[in-house]
């Protein structure tokens, strides 16, 4: 089973005890963040973390200790996988046992710029099944396309070291068939996905294709 929690950040009040639970390294990042909005983001993402990931393992939230791949993604020893998306409006967790995930969130206020930038970072063939969709269908294909991608890369834990024109998404309503180049040394095929919006915001998670398909989703509250 897969669990996803997420929480508007802008519901969250912060305690010293919130505070209390950042390691050093992460104190020092918080305070890196200029913009309040962003800086509180990275504080509930930090909280949310530790105090699910702490429950599910049976320990204190403090107790965990993450370590970081080569390209930076957050891991723990031992089944659980998890992956963290936040964005202006929502943060949000993705939990899987024994399989890499990834989650990805874009505000779909974005879509037109994310449209703009098409031709940078989407693959060729995404890009002529974008012009192939009726005009007014198109920013919403964008938006879906990028929160698909970042959750491909960040299921490989690879982040932004994967080309992001070596695979390519396409569309078998209802299925999402995820297309690789040799190049990066993956099949499309040992992978699921899903889409989804919540209010303001598109959703996309990236599941291995022998994991089960369900997501149980939950708000989380202290
Ligand atoms: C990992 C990456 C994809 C993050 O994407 P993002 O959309 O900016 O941010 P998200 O909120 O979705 O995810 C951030 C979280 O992913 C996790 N993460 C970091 N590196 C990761 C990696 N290599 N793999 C998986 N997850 C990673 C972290 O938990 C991070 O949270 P934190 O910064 O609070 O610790 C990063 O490579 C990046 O900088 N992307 C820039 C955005 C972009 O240009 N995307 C184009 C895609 S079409």
């Amino acid at each position: 089973m897969n669990t996803l929690y997420w929480i508007n950040p802008d519901t969250f009040t912060a305690t010293e005890a919130d505070l209390a639970l950042l390691t050093p390294e992460e104190r020092t990042q918080h305070l890196r963040f200029i913009p309040p909005g962003k800086r509180h983001e990275y504080l509930v993402a930090r909280v949310l973390s530790r105090t699910v990931l702490g429950e599910k393992l049976g320990v204190s939230p403090q107790s965990l200790r993450f370590t970081t791949n080569q390209w930076g993604r957050p891991e723990l020893e031992g089944p659980l996988r998890f992956n963290l998306t936040h964005t202006e409006g929502l943060v949000m967790l993705l939990i899987s046992e024994g399989s890499d995930v990834g989650v990805d969130t874009e505000r779909i206020s974005r879509a037109p710029r994310l449209l703009a930038l098409a031709p940078s970072v989407f693959a060729p063939t995404e890009l002529s099944d974008l012009a192939a969709l009726p005009e007014v269908e198109r920013a919403q294909r964008a938006v879906t396309l990028w929160t698909l991608k970042e959750s491909y890369i960040k299921a490989r834990g690879m982040g932004l070291a994967l080309a992001l024109d070596g695979f390519a998404f396409r569309f078998d309503e209802p299925t999402i068939r995820l297309e690789v180049e040799p190049r990066l040394n993956d099949d499309g095929a040992r992978w699921q996905f899903q889409t989804w919006t919540q209010g303001e915001h598109q959703i996309s998670a990236a599941l291995s294709a022998s994991a089960s398909p369900e997501i149980a989703v939950h708000a989380w509250r202290r």
